[in-house]
């Protein structure tokens, strides 16, 4: 039987209780990755590790704040503790909202900010030296978003500066920690996805609904699915993608051509 891409290999996942961090935790821990897997919710991040467990996954759950500095730390002591060396993150974990500009609230201001960039900028601070001491020559993946790489006039984005502001911070936050990073040959990358359907947007979207919002801006003609996601971030966390760092890559259905 061939070896598995990632045995023993560590990683850390953020977001992993559902949507594209789930579906990626259980893809690097079913190609035998031992997976921190973090998200604020105990119950719901405890009942996803399980499910991942049940399937012969070696994870831990850790559920913790990823906008807080300290607890970026916590997360990679966490990881260290357990399992002795990490070698991948998926900085995933983020949230999404939107306002006109002259409804804009520092609430709103600090929440997306709050986790959408401190998240990377803390988690790339903590992680980093982490993987470093592990050898290096591992693989960071943050989750940005294609709203990073574009405005777009399409009333269905509405609202949607901050969010694009965010996400186009961490990417350079990104960018710089790629090139620190590139001294331990540590790989630094950002994925842009386009429409997943996952619990981002909201409860209450069905798969009829959020394809009516999905198709007219997709080339493909539906919303994605975070499966179709998790094996780009485990081909960039792989050995195969050892020529690939510093840079933003669009997942998206062809979004990016019809926003
Ligand atoms: N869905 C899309 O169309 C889309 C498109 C482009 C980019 N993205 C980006 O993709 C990433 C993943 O989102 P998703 O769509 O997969 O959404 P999701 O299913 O809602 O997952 C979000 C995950 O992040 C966790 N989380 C949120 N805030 C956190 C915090 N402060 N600390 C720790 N964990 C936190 C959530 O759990 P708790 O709430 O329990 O903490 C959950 O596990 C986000 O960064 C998002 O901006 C999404």
């Amino acid at each position: 039987m061939a070896a598995k891409r990632f045995e023993g290999r560590v990683a850390v996942v953020t977001g992993a209780s559902s949507g594209m961090g789930l579906a990626t935790a259980a893809q690097l821990a079913a190609e035998g990755a031992k997976v921190v897997m973090v998200a604020r919710t105990k119950d719901k991040l405890e009942a996803a590790a399980a499910d991942i467990k049940a399937k012969g996954g070696d994870v831990l759950a850790v559920a913790a704040d990823v906008s807080k500095d300290a607890a970026n730390k916590e997360i990679v002591d966490a990881a260290l503790s357990a399992y002795g060396k990490l070698h991948i993150a998926f900085l995933n974990a983020g949230t999404y909202g939107g306002a006109p500009v002259d409804q804009v609230t520092e609430e709103l201001f600090d929440k997306i900010f709050d986790v959408n960039v401190k998240s990377v900028a803390f988690g790339l601070k903590h992680v980093l030296p982490a993987i470093e001491k592990s050898g290096g020559g591992g693989s960071v993946i943050i989750n940005s978003s294609g709203m990073a790489l574009r405005a777009t006039a399409n009333p269905a984005f509405a609202g949607g500066g901050l969010y694009s502001a965010s996400k186009a911070a961490a990417d350079m936050v990104m960018k710089y920690a790629a090139i620190e990073a590139s001294k331990h040959k540590t790989r630094v990358n950002s994925i842009a996805p386009g429409i997943v359907q996952t619990a981002i947007m909201g409860e209450g979207m069905t798969d009829e609904s959020y394809n009516a919002f999905a198709a007219p801006v997709s080339l493909v003609g539906r919303v994605g699915t975070p499966e179709e996601i998790a094996p780009f971030v485990c081909f960039l966390a792989s050995d195969e993608a050892t020529f690939i760092t510093g840079s933003v890559h669009e997942v998206d259905g062809g979004w990016g051509l019809k926003a």
